[in-house]
């Protein structure tokens, strides 16, 4: 996501106070869930959250859990951060850091759900790599799902779809409630609509979907 570089990201950062955890690549350590959210016992993470719109959606549906928001551009997260701390939402938090680092940051097998939002699509196929559903990705991604979880990926992108369609597999995901048309489905009335969603669906995309599960 393009964001012109702001003025004051770090004061606005900062103003944030507790909604963004600290986060020092150099010095990694686990965060203890039960200090973040003394109260919670389900935990769901969305990565690449953008300016918010989904995890706004999700936590005000969803009192209950204790939402992460990851978004590794800092003027991005920053505008995510305020909604959520004007709207006195209690039940996100954010990290400002790339996916590749999440495995060290969070207990094992923490997340009932994995939410990947019209990820970054890298067209390019020396890119593959750089992609959230590329297989070695989703692998990192085990040690994260609870027994049970499930990662929810949708995309305006086809191309990203078909390609994570057979990464999913390789990585030793199972796949169900799939569809090429998200708004027309089932899964419509449960939607939180995401900011790309909103601006895709608008301009006549149709947005694919699919949940992604391991074998028992
Ligand atoms: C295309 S935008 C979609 C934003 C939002 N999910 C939505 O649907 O409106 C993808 C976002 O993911 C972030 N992102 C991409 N790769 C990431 C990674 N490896 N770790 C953390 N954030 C990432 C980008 O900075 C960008 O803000």
């Amino acid at each position: 996501m393009r964001v012109r570089k702001r003025k004051n990201g770090d004061a606005r950062k900062a103003a944030c106070g507790e909604l963004v955890l600290p986060f020092d690549k150099e010095n990694l350590s686990e965060f203890a869930l039960s200090e973040i959210y003394p109260d919670k016992k389900t935990f769901c993470i969305e990565i690449g959250c953008g300016k918010g719109a989904f995890i706004t959606g999700m936590a005000q549906k969803h009192p209950d859990i204790g939402f992460f928001a990851v978004e590794k551009v800092s003027d991005v997260m920053v505008i995510a951060a305020e909604k959520i701390r004007d709207a006195e939402i209690q039940n996100v938090r954010f990290l400002n850091c790339d996916a590749v680092h999440l495995g060290k940051l969070f207990p094992k097998h923490c997340f009932h759900r994995i939410y990947l939002n019209f990820s970054d699509p890298w067209p390019k196929a020396r890119h593959a790599k750089r992609r959230l559903t590329y297989h070695t990705m989703l692998e990192s991604f085990k040690d994260l799902l609870a027994e049970n979880g499930r990662i929810e990926f949708k995309t305006d992108n086809r191309d990203l779809f078909d390609f994570s369609l057979e990464e999913f597999p390789i990585a030793g995901y199972q796949m169900e409630n799939i569809t090429y048309d998200l708004h027309a489905s089932e899964w419509a009335k449960d939607n939180i609509v995401t900011e790309y969603e909103a601006n895709f669906s608008a301009k006549g995309f149709k947005i694919n979907r699919l949940e992604a599960f391991l074998p028992k």
